[in-house]
């Protein structure tokens, strides 16, 4: 076992537990969001193997090259959560890029980082809004799960998914999405109790990292960050330190990790 944290000339997540080897297989969905690209970058810096998908074929192009490190080509799968085949869409992908063998399946840990974050003005707030928002946020990476366990199950795999901290202290003008994330953290915890023993399911339960509205509005900024303990929006580095610490933390399941709340 290595133990030690970052220091000069040390490469940072150098610390690996007994249970977790190198080189696993790594879905993570939303690849190509702003914590997506960090959580690939750390998984690969890592010496993971990762398989990417998102919506955006060039977003994924492009991110697929910036990750090869002498490795191979990066595989990727483009897909939209709002359709009804994505799921085995997805699944068809990862195992045309991956295919099982030796007794290893196509995947052995996913991140679930996905989904948009809509402003829906209550006054405005559709049937659609709340259906699409599920869809992407709870639905389909839910049954993605469903669909893959198998696979986590042989690898005793693990699955990380970010929460939002405004499900338990809401926030105006989300309702869609605060019911979506909810929803996404019910199921997953449901999940940890289906699959225990052999396979973990965590959340990462963030507050701000990034919010579209507050670059332009520096005194909507200043009080989003005063919500939070620690006075500041994160970092999409602290995200992924601990959305890596929860895929190795072999005796954590169904917890919710809070992150800046
Ligand atoms: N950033 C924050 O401050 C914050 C705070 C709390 C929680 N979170 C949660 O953290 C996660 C990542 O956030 P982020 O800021 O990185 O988000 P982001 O930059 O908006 O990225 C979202 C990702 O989801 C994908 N996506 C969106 N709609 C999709 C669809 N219909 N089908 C398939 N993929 C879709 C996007 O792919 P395309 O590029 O192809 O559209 C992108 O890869 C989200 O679950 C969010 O709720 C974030």
């Amino acid at each position: 076992m290595t133990v030690g944290g970052p220091g000069p000339g040390k490469p940072l997540y150098s610390y690996r537990p007994p249970a977790r080897e190198a080189g696993r297989r790594v879905l993570v969905v939303g690849a190509t969001g702003r914590l997506g690209v960090a959580i690939a970058e750390g998984l690969v810096n890592r010496g993971d193997d990762v398989v990417l998908t998102a919506r955006d074929p060039n977003k994924l192009e492009q991110m697929a090259a910036s990750l090869e490190r002498g490795r191979g080509r990066v595989p990727f799968v483009c897909a939209d959560l709002t359709h009804r085949d994505a799921v085995e869409r997805i699944v068809e992908g990862l195992r045309a890029a991956v295919p099982p063998k030796d007794g290893r399946g196509s995947v052995d840990d996913i991140v679930l980082a996905c989904g948009p974050f809509p402003r829906t003005p209550f006054e405005d707030l559709r049937r659609e809004d709340l259906e699409r928002t599920l869809t992407v946020h709870a639905v389909a990476p839910l049954l993605l799960v469903h669909a893959l366990a198998g696979d986590l199950a042989k690898a005793r795999g693990a699955v990380v998914g970010l929460g939002d901290a405004g499900t338990t202290r809401p926030f105006e003008h989300h309702v869609a999405y605060l019911t979506a994330k909810g929803a996404v953290r019910t199921g997953l915890r449901a999940l940890a109790v289906e699959l225990a023993p052999d396979v973990r399911v965590n959340i990462v339960e963030l507050g701000i990292v990034a919010d579209p509205e507050a670059d332009a509005d520096p005194l909507r900024q200043h009080r989003l960050a005063t919500r939070s303990q620690l006075g500041r929006f994160g970092t999409a580095e602290e995200v992924v330190h601990v959305v890596l610490s929860l895929l190795d933390a072999t005796w954590a399941t169904g917890e919710i990790w809070g992150l800046g709340r």
